[in-house]
């Protein structure tokens, strides 16, 4: 396996050439396999994938579609645990035939089903990783029970007629990205939910409706036409039920009967994932991304602290970790003369795109802190508290993670095509770019509880382009790499990148591998491509085994269900279909 190659050097490969390949793309000398496809059966007793027969009953017990994040986890021997998200649905994608302005109810309860997680059990023993039909195997849907807690629990902002106790909600969705904990649980980050719900426009009171807008939340009917067949999509009957979406939510991925949890400690906004960091006191942060044009950088930090070992009581009272604490948003100051940032993304006279900052804090379980706002309208209404406090308007803020050694923090800002247009924030040293095509690498380092340095590792695009970045490392011996998305650590403390970029390129998107340390600080390397109109996500790096995420595949301008332009991974005429994919050394 790869692990020979591993050491401190991590993966040894030659880095392959941005293409458009409708195919996943490895280096020389490495093998793959698809792990895993939507529709494959993970319940025992799940019906094989029948793309022209599908039933949502046949789609709660297959993997879901569109998987994103993705973890692996320890289980026993040669078995894991992989925790997938299945982020959202396109139904031309799905359905041959699809009619947008009249979707059945078999096909809104299919795509239902479609949303939510997927654990599965892996067998890892050599090569290919493999599906083991599992009584451990589970769907999350928008059908599972979730238990909202911590301090906006049993908010008048979350009491529906389903739930008048604003403390059960239906479902999870938009689920992006996210993070292991050290206590074993995953954490999922609720994105895109304003595309979900109808007739915003139909809210009369001011406030309630500047709500709904700093939340994207539009009038007239949704796309998808979900509010035809339950009202709680439709904002004119429900006006709560927007607030129960667009949090951090928790699963146990070993107790198949638990009970998800939403946390409305972390906040609500368009979360793209929370990761975890454990302090020196032994309380822990959370660092979270509000993925959206000009919106912040947020931090969570728990009142108790982490029991360490792996008793049913320390797991227990970790669980509980996100239920009570402070959370916080970011202000970054660049330390350049704000002439010296032009917004052509030029480096100013002292070579760095670099500053100081600070955590502001928003609320502290019942205690507001921002003028005008309760602490449950902080936690409900996060985005509207962190403009009050002149938080700093960020370039789409997508992964944000801890490295595992060093404590520093790493931020993926994937682009901004508005910064510095009409009436928006213009450049910035920490956003130095206007119509910012190509995103930005963030590297924090903390210097006290609520400070920070901070500098931009990348600044992304082909590095034949002036205006880029890379670590200071030399740019004739670097792949180009643009809209970095979502971000993970090998044993070697290197940082990995996966891509989603629309082909702004013009190539695939991919996996690419950037050293934080010495020399070689800087050197972006492509692992690996995915293909055509995929984006890469999720990504496991191992020292024997890579697992990304494919997905969309074949998702481009005019392509659908009845005009496919992509036919990964099954080949022939058939279907794209959005997959996990293992990577080892051959
Ligand atoms: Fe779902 Fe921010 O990517
Ligand atoms: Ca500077
Ligand atoms: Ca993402
Ligand atoms: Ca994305």
């Amino acid at each position: 396996g790869v692990a020979s190659a591993a050491s401190k050097q991590g993966l040894d490969f030659v880095p392959v050439r941005p293409n458009s390949e409708d195919a996943v793309v490895v280096p020389e000398g490495f093998e793959q396999g698809v792990v895993i496809r939507w529709g494959d059966p993970i319940l025992p007793g799940a019906p094989e994938f029948d793309f022209d027969a599908q039933t949502p009953e046949a789609q709660e017990q297959q993997f879901g579609y569109n998987n994103d994040f993705c973890a692996l986890l320890p289980l026993r021997d040669d078995l894991r645990l992989m925790v997938n998200n299945h982020e959202y649905t396109t139904e031309e994608f799905l359905f041959r035939g699809y009619d947008p302005e009249n979707p059945t109810e078999q096909q809104v309860r299919v795509a239902w089903a479609a949303h939510g997680l997927s654990v599965v059990v892996l067998e890892t023993g050599d090569a290919a990783p493999k599906v083991r039909l599992d009584p451990l195997n589970r769907r999350i849907t928008l059908n599972t029970e979730f238990e909202v807690r911590g301090p906006a629990a049993g908010s008048e902002y979350l009491k529906t007629p389903a739930d008048p106790s604003g403390t059960r909600v239906f479902g999870t969705m938009n689920n992006c990205s996210g993070g292991v904990t050290p206590w074993g649980t995953i954490l999922s980050g609720e994105e895109n939910i304003h595309f979900y719900f109808a007739n915003a426009d139909s809210v009369t009171d001011p406030k309630a409706a500047e709500r709904l807008a700093r939340y994207g939340l539009k009038g007239g009917a949704t796309e998808r036409k979900w509010e035809r067949f339950d009202s709680r999509w439709d904002i004119a009957q429900q006006p709560n039920e927007p607030n129960r979406f667009g949090w951090i939510i928790e699963l146990d991925p070993y107790d198949p009967r638990s009970t998800p949890v939403k946390h409305t400690a972390l906040g609500r906004f368009k979360h793209e994932g929370a990761n975890i960091k454990v302090l020196d006191d032994g309380r822990v942060a959370a660092y979270m991304g509000d993925d959206e044009k000009f919106e912040y950088l947020y931090r969570f930090v728990s009142d108790e602290k982490m029991k360490s070992g792996e008793s049913k009581h320390a797991r227990r009272h970790n669980m509980s970790l996100l239920d009570s604490g402070t959370l916080y948003v970011a202000k970054l100051t660049g330390d350049s003369p704000a002439t010296e940032i032009d917004g052509s993304g030029k480096l100013p006279s002292d070579g760095q795109f670099d500053g100081f900052g600070e955590w502001i804090p928003l609320a502290h379980n019942g205690e507001s802190f921002v003028p005008g706002f309760t602490a449950e309208e902080v936690y409900v209404f996060a985005r509207q508290a962190a403009d009050v406090v002149g938080a700093t308007r960020m370039d789409r803020p997508e992964d944000v993670q801890p490295h595992p050694t060093t404590g520093r923090v790493y931020a993926a800002l994937t682009n901004n095509s508005d910064r510095g247009t009409d009436g928006k924030a213009g450049a910035d040293e920490p956003n130095p770019r206007v119509t910012n095509k190509h995103g930005q690498v963030l590297e924090l380092t903390e210097t006290s509880p609520t400070t920070f340095t901070w500098n931009l590792l990348l600044v992304c695009g082909d590095p034949n382009d002036p205006a880029t970045y890379f670590g200071g490392f030399d740019k004739t011996q670097v792949s180009p790499i643009t809209c970095p998305d979502n971000l993970a650590f090998d044993s070697a403390g290197d940082l990995w990148i996966t891509t989603d970029s629309t082909e702004a390129l013009g190539a695939n998107d991919g996996l690419y591998r950037v050293p934080l340390e010495g020399a070689e600080r800087g050197h972006v390397m492509q692992f690996l491509s995915v293909p055509r109109g995929a984006e890469a996500c999720g990504p496991v790096i191992e020292d024997d085994l890579v697992l990304v995420s494919a997905q969309h595949p074949g998702e481009l301008d005019g392509a659908s269900a009845d005009n496919p332009v992509s036919h990964w991974p099954d080949g022939g005429d058939s279907q794209p279909r959005p997959s996990v994919v293992a990577v080892w050394k051959g």
